[in-house]
Order: C-alpha cells, then structure tokens, then sequence
C-alpha cells in the first residue's frame, strides 16, 4: 500500500487552519479537559500538532505545551496563528529536535490515523514513551473503524462504498464537510484489537478508553453521532 500524508500540502493546511471545533470535532475535544486534567505547572507535547488546533487547546487547559509534526506546511499555519508558540518540525518518529526533554502528558489528536503499518505506530510509540516523565500518560485519540462507514456532522463517506470492505490496515477516504478543500483525505483504518496490541507490543498499559457520543442538547445537527462513536480516546502508561 502506499500511503501519503495528505497534510504535506500548502492547500490543505490553510484550509485547515481555519478549522475549529465544530459538529463532530466537538465531540473530540469535547471530554478531554477531564482525561488531561489541570495543567498548571505541566508540560504536555502534542504529537502531530498540524495547524495547533490541539495545541493551542491544550495550552488552554494550562500546560506548558511543544507542538510537533512532520509536515512543514501545517507547521507555518501553526506559527502565523500562534507566533508564541512553541512548534517543531520531526521527521518521522524523530524526535531529536526535542533535546533531552520530558513530558508529563504526551497527546496525539487524529494523528496515528495517518500513520501507516502496525510496526510504525509500535516503534512511534516506542519513542514517545521514552519521553514521558515516570508517572507520564500518552493519550491518543483516534477515528474508530465506524467513522469509515457512516455519515456524519462533520464528515461523508457517502461516495467511497469500498471503505465498508476495508480491512484494518487498509486505506481509506472520507471527505471533510467544515473546510472548503472538499477533496478527500486518505486515512488508514485500525480497528481497537490492532491498537492494543500496538500499545502492549510498545510496553504500553491501557488504563482508559473512552467513547465519545453525541448527547441530544448540544447545539450541533448530530446524524450518526448519538448512537455510534467517531472517536476512540486511549490513556495509556508505561
Ligand atoms: C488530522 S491532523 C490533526 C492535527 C491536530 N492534532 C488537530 O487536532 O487539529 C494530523 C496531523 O498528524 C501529522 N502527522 C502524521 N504523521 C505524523 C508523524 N509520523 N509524525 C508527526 N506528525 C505526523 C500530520 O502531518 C497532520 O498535521
């Protein structure tokens, strides 16, 4: 298979810097101020920080937070709208950039949808592991195979029927509805057994999962989101 990461385009990233938190990116971020919690006087990295949507969210929740990613265009997106920040470019899974320095929280929000092949994410994840503080957390939110198959507030999959025979560690395509780029990203679908035995093989323990679902008085036009989740949030620890 060979997979792209469609971010590494000037286009994308513009558009996608303009992306906030609407319909179904609500109910990502929605509950994690509660699995993060207060982060005064902790340092967080946000792994795959793109435009620094996450980043800038979870500075927002008190950390002092390094945004990295591999593309070079989300990073520009995420210095003109956030010139304090702290962003960092890492080729992949090259963390070097980062010196000696340790986290208490490592976050990757959507990211390990674009990452490719089962020994990738263990050797990834291998690595981010080493740059958590003792009692440091990974939290990792990622599409749940569903999100493939359904319609969605935030997102179709209306024109790619094949998605319905991928298996995990296929490609697969959806169409975001909240940018004006209406071409299609290419994800990899995983399902939850080959994430957890990614994490057990990166010596990883799973001490929550969560399921984000739409509730019926949130302000949003919910299609698939009440009865089946988009989101899977993995906390993890060494
Ligand atoms: C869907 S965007 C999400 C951005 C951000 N976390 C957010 O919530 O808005 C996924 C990001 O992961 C980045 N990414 C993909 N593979 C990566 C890797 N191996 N290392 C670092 N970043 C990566 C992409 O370049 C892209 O910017």
């Amino acid at each position: 298979m060979s997979f792209s990461n469609v971010y590494e385009d000037p286009d994308r990233a513009a558009s996608y810097a303009r992306l906030e938190f609407p319909g179904t990116y609500y109910l990502a971020y929605r509950d994690l101020p509660e699995i993060l919690g207060d982060g005064a006087g902790r340092l967080a990295l946000d792994f795959g920080c793109g435009t620094g949507r996450s980043t800038r969210f979870i500075a927002g929740l008190g950390f002092d937070v390094v945004g990295v990613d591999i593309a070079t265009e989300m990073l520009e997106q995420a210095r003109q709208i956030d010139p304090g920040g702290d962003y960092r470019l890492a080729l992949d899974g090259d963390l070097t950039r980062l010196g000696s320095e340790r986290f208490d929280v490592v976050v990757a929000v959507f990211t390990f949808d674009n990452i490719p092949g089962l020994d990738r994410k263990v050797s990834i994840l291998e690595q981010l592991a080493e740059r958590l503080e003792a009692k440091g957390r990974i939290v990792i939110l990622v599409s749940s195979p569903d999100i493939y198959t359904n319609e969605w507030s935030s997102f179709t999959t209306s024109a790619f029927p094949e998605n319905r025979d991928a298996k995990s560690g296929d490609l697969v395509r959806i169409v975001m509805r909240d940018v004006e780029d209406g071409r299609a990203v290419e994800d990899v679908v995983c399902t939850d057994e080959d994430y957890r035995t990614v994490f057990a093989d990166a010596g990883l323990r799973v001490v929550d999962v969560a399921q984000p679902l739409g509730r019926d008085d949130e302000p949003f036009d919910w299609i698939s989101e009440i009865e089946i989740a988009a989101w899977t949030i993995y906390a993890l620890e060494k």
